[in-house]
């Protein structure tokens, strides 16, 4: 009985853990945990990262972030900075820093728990 119990506490906390194979159930209940990047989110990356429709990759889509994530990190960056296809320079956020975009990047790519 208790082995059944710990079994089923174990394969919890390993569901909880996996990466997601898809786009989040419920994109748009995401949200930095740290108010300031939270308030920069909403007010701009949050208007495509969360619709499908735009070609955003999906804020903790693991899928769609995998290939992007290994162009390495100073490439994603430059094209947030810059600007790439359909996504527009700086995310239309003209109040953040590098180090926010950066923080904004691994929190959508589901990064944020790595440094
Ligand atoms: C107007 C819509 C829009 C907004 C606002 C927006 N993005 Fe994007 N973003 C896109 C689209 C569309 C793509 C996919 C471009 C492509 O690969 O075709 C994208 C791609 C990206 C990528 C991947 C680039 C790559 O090299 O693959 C990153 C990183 C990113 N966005 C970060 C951000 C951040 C950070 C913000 C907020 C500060 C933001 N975006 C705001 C539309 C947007």
């Amino acid at each position: 009985m208790n082995h059944f119990v710990s079994l089923v506490a174990a394969s919890l906390i390993l569901a909880a853990c996996a990466p997601q194979p898809g786009p989040p159930a419920d994109p748009a209940s995401l949200t930095p945990a740290d108010p300031r990047l939270a308030e920069l989110y909403a007010g701009s990356c949050k208007a495509c990262h969360v619709v499908a429709d735009s070609g955003a990759p999906l804020v903790h889509d693991a899928k769609a972030w995998a290939p992007r994530w290994r162009q390495g990190e100073a490439v994603l960056l430059d094209h947030v900075v810059q600007g790439y296809k359909a996504m527009p320079a700086m995310g239309q956020c003209a109040s953040c820093t590098p180090a926010d975009f950066k923080a904004l990047t691994r929190f959508m790519a589901g990064k944020d728990d790595q440094q």
